[in-house]
Parts: structure tokens; C-alpha cells; sequence
């Protein structure tokens, strides 16, 4: 095994790779069963600005879990894309899966209507990249949940002890191995705070929402593309 505290993409792409049976179980508990309403908040403020999609892009879709939403929410099919393919064949819901890099998106510019994720812009090296990418390829909304980190030094340093010493032994509990979750603590480690996420956006996209959660552990983000509806 690679050194997990560098967190690089061919370590966390191994990492992905092996965790999708009980990822699901892991997530709801780490999150203390807050993930599902994270993503129903974010798909319910995406669409009050494309309301009927003709396109919807889940970026980083691992199986699905953001698409389900968007199904239940917008009855519209995603394109889900991601880089492990055992997250991707482990999928659960309809529409097409694309594997891919979210670091080259490999759609046209202002391919999509909504262009969405979640639980997974923290995993890059180069967060802006990745918004640039999906701004790129939107005509209407991007939307974001991710792992943030507040700019309090205080509130920062519960959630680094909670990741590194509670939470890899919270997902054992549903069977994942600790050691692929403590990789969650390396990368809080190297993102940016919330402030300098946001102020990525902003360079991007017309901010709508940047709302945090869980001591700023968490954020969501939703903007439009600039020139939207002009
Ligand atoms: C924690 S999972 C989130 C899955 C899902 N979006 C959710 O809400 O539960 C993170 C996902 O990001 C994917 N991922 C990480 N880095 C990626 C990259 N460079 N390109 C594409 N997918 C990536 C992983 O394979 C994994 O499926």
C-alpha cells in the first residue's frame, strides 16, 4: 500500500475501488445520518433554478447516491461519472455511466442543464480544477457537497480529532476497514478553508447558496453559470 497520508488520486482511486459494498452504510453513520438530507438540500436548491433539466451530470457519482436524489427530485436520469469502476458497476440507479477523470470531463462546454456532486470535490488535489471543469461544461447550475474546513482553528481541530480517531472506527462498525477511511483525515488536512473554497466558486459561477454544516466540515454550494436566462 501506497502512503496513505500523501491521500494521491492513485491511492484514493484503490481506495474507492475497494470500498463500494459497504460504502453506503459507512457514509450514513460517519455523517451520523445526515448525508441523505445533505443531498436532498442540495438537489431541492438546484432545481428552483433548472426546474425541468433536459441534462443533469453527476460528477464523482461513486454508485449513484446524488442521481437517486435527483431521480426522486427532478425524475430525470443523471449521466454519472466517476473514476472507479467498482463504484460505477456497483450503481443502483438508471442512466448512462461514463468512467472518467473529474479532472477532464469529457463532454462538450455547456453540454449540461445541471451539473452536480457530491461527497467528492474534497478528494482533489486541485479543487479549482475540478469547479472550472464542471462550470466548463454547464449551461445553467452547478451544484456541491463536499468536505470543508471552517476557518475557525478551534472548530477545526474537534473535526480533525472526530476524523482521525472516531470516525475510521465508526465505519469498522458496518465492516469497512478503518484504514481506508482514515485517509478522510489526510485529506481534511490539506483542503482549503471554506472562505478560499467559496472564494473558488465565486470566480466561476453566481454563488446562490454557500451554506455550512457539521462545524463547517460541510458545505453546499449551488451557482449559476453567469449569463444564465440573459
Ligand atoms: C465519497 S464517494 C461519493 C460518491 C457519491 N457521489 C455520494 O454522494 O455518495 C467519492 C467518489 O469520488 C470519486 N472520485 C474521487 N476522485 C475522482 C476523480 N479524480 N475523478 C472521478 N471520480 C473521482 C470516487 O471514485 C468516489 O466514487
Amino acid at each position: 500500500m501506497g502512503d496513505l497520508t500523501r491521500a494521491t488520486d492513485e491511492e484514493l482511486q484503490r481506495i474507492y475501488n475497494d470500498i463500494p459494498s459497504f460504502y453506503d452504510r459507512a457514509n450514513a453513520l460517519i455523517s451520523f445520518f445526515q448525508d441523505v438530507k445533505w443531498r436532498t438540500e442540495l438537489v431541492a436548491t438546484v432545481r428552483s433554478y433548472v426546474p425541468k433539466p433536459r441534462s443533469v451530470l453527476d460528477v464523482a457519482s461513486g454508485k449513484g447516491e446524488l442521481s437517486f436524489i435527483v431521480k426522486k427530485l427532478m425524475d430525470k436520469d443523471t449521466i454519472m461519472l466517476d473514476y472507479a469502476l467498482n463504484m460505477l458497476k456497483s450503481s443502483f440507479v438508471e442512466g448512462e455511466r461514463v468512467l472518467a477523470s473529474f479532472y477532464n470531463l469529457p463532454f462538450r462546454d455547456g453540454a449540461f442543464d445541471a451539473v452536480v456532486s457530491s461527497f467528492a470535490l474534497h478528494a482533489a488535489d486541485d479543487i479549482e480544477e475540478v469547479v472550472r471543469e464542471m462550470a466548463r461544461v454547464s449551461r445553467g447550475v452547478i451544484g456541491v457537497i463536499a468536505m470543508g474546513k471552517d476557518d475557525n482553528p478551534i472548530l477545526r481541530s474537534y473535526v480533525g480529532i472526530y476524523l482521525r480517531f472516531i470516525q475510521p472506527y465508526l465505519a469498522k462498525l458496518v465492516g469497512a476497514k478503518p484504514e481506508d477511511y482514515r485517509y478522510i483525515y489526510y485529506i481534511y488536512r490539506r483542503i482549503p478553508v471554506n472562505s478560499q473554497v467559496k472564494k473558488t466558486f465565486e470566480k466561476y459561477v453566481e454563488l446562490k447558496l454557500f451554506e455550512v454544516k457539521a462545524l463547517g466540515s460541510v458545505y453546499i454550494c449551488v451557482g449559476t453559470k453567469r449569463d444564465l436566462g440573459r
